[in-house]
């Protein structure tokens, strides 16, 4: 039986945070979904396909991963997909609360879908989307945190 898990999530933009545990989660599962959240109420940064379109570059060709962007609940999208497993990051306590909220509701939703939290790499930890988001806006260098497309996407963007 192929086991496939979705990485879902903003990428706004995709962090090395976020390279490290796609490639992590391919120990877990033989097909993995990394989905684009589409209707977050954040007013995000990047159109979605400029989202997919980093990820894509940042991660790079493999036959297991997928790149897909979803609308409306996860545990609908999941059940659509087939898909049994759903992986989240946890960096720090802080992250703790809104994930069991999150792992809690999606299992009320698609009883038979599991949350699978991953550790990043511990040099990795603190880094987020939000942060990555802010040093940039800033004019900070960002070369270490992301993939240099990402970083070069996110200075055309505050070029402007
Ligand atoms: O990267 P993020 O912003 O922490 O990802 C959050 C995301 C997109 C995974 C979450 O907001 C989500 O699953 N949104 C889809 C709508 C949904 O299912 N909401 C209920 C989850 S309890």
């Amino acid at each position: 039986m192929t086991r496939i898990a979705i990485y879902p999530g903003s990428f706004d933009p995709p962090t090395r945070g976020h390279e490290d545990l796609i490639r992590r989660s391919l120990l877990l599962a033989d097909r993995l979904i990394v989905a684009v959240a589409v209707n977050v109420s954040k007013q995000p940064l990047f159109g979605v396909e400029e989202r997919l379109a980093m990820l894509r570059t940042a991660v790079g060709p493999d036959p297991r991963i997928e790149f897909v962007s979803f609308e409306g609940l996860l545990a609908d999208f999941a059940r659509r997909l087939g898909a049994s497993v759903v992986v989240r990051g946890l960096r720090a306590v802080s992250d703790f609360e809104y994930e069991f909220q999150m792992a809690l509701m999606n299992r009320q939703l698609h009883p038979s879908l599991e949350t699978v939290f991953l550790v990043p790499a511990l040099d990795l930890t603190y880094l987020s989307s939000s942060l990555v988001r802010e040093v940039a806006r800033f004019g900070g260098d960002v070369s270490a945190l992301v993939h240099p497309a990402v970083a070069e996407a996110l200075r055309a963007r505050f070029a402007k």
